[in-house]
């Protein structure tokens, strides 16, 4: 599919999403502590998008089961469990990670995101997992220009999490986003002989949502026989964010970040 740029128009509308998912985020957060359980954090964000007039992306997203799509709002991924983890009855306790990864349409227009929390207190080891996964999304919006080709980018993410003592995941890559949540190019965190046949170079009116996944140990993932959450197979945690931006011709335009210019709130 070819890629689909997006006019000053569509993205606003994406900025307006993405200020949604930006406090749902938050809200989710501010909740997230140790005896929460995780199905009480997708509840919380399914009331703030029935609030903001917003769907969420993730349920029902289909599976090769046909009519078994996801069963919920959000995604909860704890410790190992690296994405797509199922919203339960499970208890957060101190010391654990938790990503939280939002997606949602408004107006049919999709945005994306994800951050990982600490609960309480968390092992200094981990704390700093957290800290390069989302130094590593940092570094890569900041490199963003037209022009710049994404394997590029793709190669500063994988060397600055190896550089770390840690590995990237490969089985997940961003995307582009837009009235879909995912939208060619495929955006990938790494360099490969099959990602580099689809590297693309960035240009202004492109929308992606960018999302290294960082293992602390071994790359390798499986998946749990829910089908849906992905677990590192040595156990050690892993961390997740993520942003929907924008290519403009200066650079990049963060559209999950919750800043809103006062003139596109009426536009
Ligand atoms: N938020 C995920 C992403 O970053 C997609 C979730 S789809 C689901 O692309 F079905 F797993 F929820
Ligand atoms: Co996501
Ligand atoms: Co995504």
């Amino acid at each position: 599919m070819p890629i689909i740029y997006k006019s000053r128009r569509d993205i606003e509308m994406m900025r307006r999403c993405g200020a949604v998912a930006h406090a749902i985020l938050a809200k989710m957060r501010q909740a997230a502590a140790p005896g929460v359980r995780t199905i009480e954090l997708d509840e919380l964000a399914r009331e703030e998008m029935k609030r903001a007039g917003a769907r969420s992306m993730s349920l029902n997203y289909p599976t090769y089961v046909p009519g078994e799509g996801y069963p919920r709002y959000t995604c909860i991924s704890i410790n190992e469990q690296v994405v797509h983890g199922i919203p339960g009855q499970r208890k957060l306790v101190e010391g654990d990670t938790v990503t939280l990864d939002v997606a949602i349409s408004l107006d049919g227009y999709c945005c994306d995101t994800a951050i990982t929390i600490g609960i309480g207190q968390v092992n200094p080891r981990v704390r700093r997992l957290l800290d390069v996964t989302r130094q590593t999304l940092e570094l890569a919006l900041g490199q963003i220009r037209p022009g710049r080709k994404w394997s590029d980018i793709a190669r500063l993410m994988q060397h600055n999490v190896e550089r770390a003592g840690y590995s990237m995941v490969r089985e997940f890559v961003g995307h582009g986003i837009g009235r879909s949540m995912h939208e060619d190019p495929k955006v990938p965190n790494f360099v490969t002989p099959e990602q580099l046949r689809g590297d693309f170079r960035l240009a202004p009116g492109m929308t992606l949502a960018v999302e290294p996944m960082v293992a602390m140990g071994r790359r390798e993932v499986r998946l749990l026989p829910d089908k849906w959450t992905a677990v590192t197979q040595d156990g050690l945690p892993a961390a997740h964010f993520e942003h929907t931006i924008a290519v403009t011709e200066e650079g990049v335009d963060v559209l999950t970040d919750g800043h809103v210019p006062a003139t596109a709130q009426t536009a």
